[in-house]
This record gives structure tokens, sequence and C-alpha cells, in this order.
């Protein structure tokens, strides 16, 4: 058929409307989504003043919220608690039916932080919707209203086409997340079919830079959220991929390398970028929220606070948080372990030399932060010992 657009009059009505959800179609962080799903779902019930979705972890039994939108507010608590705690919401697991409040203060005497900020923040009512991926839960939807009473038949069958609509947004995301994590380990495992450090560095290296990362969150030193400190002790074992692309007279040198072959040494950093920007482009990935934190990690973990590291000589602040974590992870333990051109250092005679490098070639606070979890330094090097068997690759 020959094209008829020109047949249709451009100011016919037929285009008026615009799409509310159009977010929905763009690569934007979750957050904007959810945003524009409250915006379309307060036009038509301007009763729903917060949405908020938290995510269940097996593991810990822990529930947090990791998403919230209450427009004009700036944002009240992250909910954190464990599940087996929470009666009420346990119940819904339970009944397998969600949860209808339409007086918050039923929770007035109940113990929960949480629960009474909401209250003082003027919310009176909630629905609340269990998450299920392939039929395994995986977290709540929270629709809470400053008014009570409104939670009618039609506007809760109304709220559960929110819900799942929210629901398949977050899981598209949470997928692609896992999809990478995978790529991730992949790679990962191919690393050690060449690269002579050990699968134990390894190990070791991605949990010290998990220590430093959750001191400095702790401290209140940066504000780096669980789910970041996640992804950096994922992509940790990264750092160093693009070691594969060296040669073998490099990669396997036994002895010191010469200034010419540190020179080619050095491109590992540059070519790890390249391999990353590679695994992200083959598995359509390159929108990802996160995988920022991978390129800083492969790149600019040899950078240092003084501009003189390689390979762009950045410095200071200019470095990324999680490449600064990431170097003293690194140095530590490649200090603290034999390599073929030296013999290994005892944990002090390391942090030592680490904090009299702190400033010029270091992150003094995450030198501190390593410094101040000594104790569970060792722990982790007692779990993860070097052995002369090649050990398989290991997961977390
Ligand atoms: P790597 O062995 O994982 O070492 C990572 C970083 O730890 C090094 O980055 C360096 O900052 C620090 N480091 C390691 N060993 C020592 C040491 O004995 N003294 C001091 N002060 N720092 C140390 P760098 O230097 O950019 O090296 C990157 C990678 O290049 C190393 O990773 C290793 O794979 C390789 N490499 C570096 N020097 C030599 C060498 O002399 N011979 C061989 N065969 N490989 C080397
Ligand atoms: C939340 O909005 O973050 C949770 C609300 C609730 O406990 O009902
Ligand atoms: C619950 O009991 O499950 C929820 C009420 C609360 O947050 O205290
Ligand atoms: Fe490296
Ligand atoms: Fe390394």
């Amino acid at each position: 058929m020959p094209c008829m657009m020109a047949d249709f009059e451009p100011d016919s009505g037929l285009y008026s409307h615009g799409d509310a959800l159009d977010a929905l179609n763009r690569s934007v962080p979750l957050e904007q989504k959810l945003a524009a799903i409250h915006e379309a779902l307060y036009a038509q019930m301007n009763f729903v003043d917060r949405i908020s979705v938290a995510a269940y972890d097996r593991a810990t039994d822990l529930l947090k919220t990791f998403l919230a939108s209450s427009p004009g507010h700036n944002d009240l608590v992250r909910y954190e608690a464990r599940l087996s705690e929470l009666p009420s919401l346990s119940e819904i697991l339970r009944s397998g039916h969600p949860r209808v409040v339409n007086d918050l203060g039923i929770f007035r005497d109940g113990r929960r932080v949480h629960t009474k900020i909401l209250e003082e923040e003027g919310y009176r009512s909630s629905y609340t919707v269990p998450l299920y991926l392939d039929g395994s839960f995986w977290g709540f939807i929270f629709f809470n209203s400053r008014t009570s009473g409104q939670l009618s038949e039609p506007a809760l069958r109304a709220l559960d086409v929110y819900a799942h609509l929210i629901s398949a947004v977050v899981t598209a995301e949470m997928l692609a997340v896992r999809i990478l994590a995978a790529a991730v380990k992949t790679a990962h495992d191919m690393v050690h079919y060449r690269d002579p450090e050990t699968g134990a560095h390894i190990d070791r290296m991605a949990r010290y830079a998990r220590l430093i990362a959750q001191h400095l969150a702790a401290t209140g030193a940066t504000a780096l959220d669980d789910a970041t400190i996640e992804r950096i002790f994922e992509f940790a074992p990264l750092h160093d991929i693009g070691k594969l692309a060296l040669p073998d007279r490099i990669l396997l040198k036994p002895g010191r390398l010469s200034d010419a072959e540190r020179e080619e040494m050095k491109q590992h950093t540059v070519r790890g970028l390249e391999m990353i920007e590679a695994i992200a482009h083959n598995f359509g990935l390159e929108h990802l929220d996160g995988l920022d934190l991978l390129r800083h990690i492969a790149e600019s973990h040899h950078e240092t606070m003084d501009g003189r590291g390689y390979p762009r000589g950045l410095r200071d602040g200019g470095i990324p948080l999680e490449a600064r974590i990431i170097a003293v992870a690194d140095v530590f333990d490649a200090l603290t372990s034999t390599r073929p051109y030296k013999p290994s250092w005892s944990n002090d005679e390391a942090f030592a030399w680490l904090r009299k490098m702190a400033r010029s070639k270091f992150d003094e606070e995450c030198v501190e932060a390593l410094v101040f979890n000594a104790k569970k330094v060792k722990e982790i090097q007692a779990r993860f010992r070097d052995s002369d068997m090649q050990p398989p690759p290991s997961p977390s």
C-alpha cells in the first residue's frame, strides 16, 4: 500500500491526546517512571498521596523500601524491617490477600517507627499488594492516602491494575540487573582461565571493597545505598578484566616488568572499559542504571589522588568513589599476597603503608575504613586462602 499520510488533516484532533505514561517509553531511572505512574494515577484517584515499593530479601528476611513517590514531600524514612516481625504484612502472604487499612491508627500502639512517622505525616489509610515474579514473592507495593474511607471495591480494582503495572516496570529493571550480573560473572569466570591472580585474590578484594563501602555508608561519610554497595561487591571481581587482552609475555612474566612492559600493562584499564562496553552492548544493557559503576571500576582503579595514576591522571574527587574504594581493596590484597615478583607483607605493614600513602595516592577515608575493619579483614583472609591448586571460580 502506498503511504496515505498526506490524507490526514494535521488539526483533525486524532492526535490531540498525549500519552500520560510516555515516560515509560524512555530510558529514565525507576524513580522517574514511578513518579509518572503516580501522576497518571493521581489524575484518576486524587486521594493516593504516596506510593512506595519495598523489596524482600529471602536470605536475610529483610524488607526494604527502595522506591517511593510522594509529590511535594521530602521523602520520609526508608522502611527496613524483618518481615517475620511484621505480623500484619506477614498475614498478607499467609492469607494470599492484599491488605486494606482504612485507619492507620490501628497501628498506633505498634513499635514500628516507620508506621508512627507515616501517621504523623498525616497518612490515614493504606492498600498493600504483594508482588510476585514467576510465582515467587519479591516485595510489596504500598498505596497510602491522607484521607480515609476512599478504598472502595472499584478503587481497589483500579489500584490492582496500577500495582501490576508498577510491578512489571520494576521487575523488568530487576531482570536487566540480573542479566548484567550474570554476564559479568561469566566474564569473571573466563578471566580465571588466564589471569595468574588466584580466585582467592578476587574473593578477598571484593569483600574488602564491600567492607569499605559499608563503613563509608554507616559513618555517613558518603550516601552509598545498599543497592550500590551490593553492585560494587558484584562488580569488584571485574576490575582487572582488561588483563585478558594482554599478551602472555606480560601477563605471565615471572619477574619485574621493564618500563616498556609496564606501559603495556597499564593498558589493562582501557581494555577493561572496552570490554565492559562490549558486554553492555551485546546484552543491550547500555542504558542500565549502575553500569557506570562497572565502567569506573574497570577504568579508574589505578588512578591516584595526586593525579599521577593511570590511564587518565584523574585526581582527588575527580576519581569516582567506587574506583577509589577498589584501589584500596586491590592494593591491600596485592601487598598482603605473594606474587611471582614479590613476597607478601603483613597486614600491619600494609595498613601502615596505605596510611602513609593516603591523600597522595589513596582516599584517606577508604584507607581508614579498611583499617577500622582489621578484624573482619583477618576473617576474610582466613576464609579465602591462596592455595597452590587453582580453585574453581566461586560465586559470592
Ligand atoms: P596487582 O598485582 O593486582 O597489583 C595491583 C596494584 O597493587 C599495583 O598496581 C600496585 O599499585 C600495588 N602493588 C602490587 N605489588 C606491589 C609492591 O610490591 N609494592 C607496592 N608499593 N605496590 C604494589 P600497578 O603497579 O599499576 O600494577 C598493576 C598490575 O601490573 C599488577 O596487578 C600486576 O598484575 C602487574 N605488575 C605490576 N608490577 C609488576 C611486575 O614487576 N612484574 C609483573 N610480572 N607484573 C607486575
Ligand atoms: C511505606 O509507605 O513505605 C510503607 C507503608 C506501610 O507500612 O504501610
Ligand atoms: C505490620 O505489623 O506488619 C505492619 C505494621 C507496622 O509497620 O508496624
Ligand atoms: Fe588493575
Ligand atoms: Fe588486582
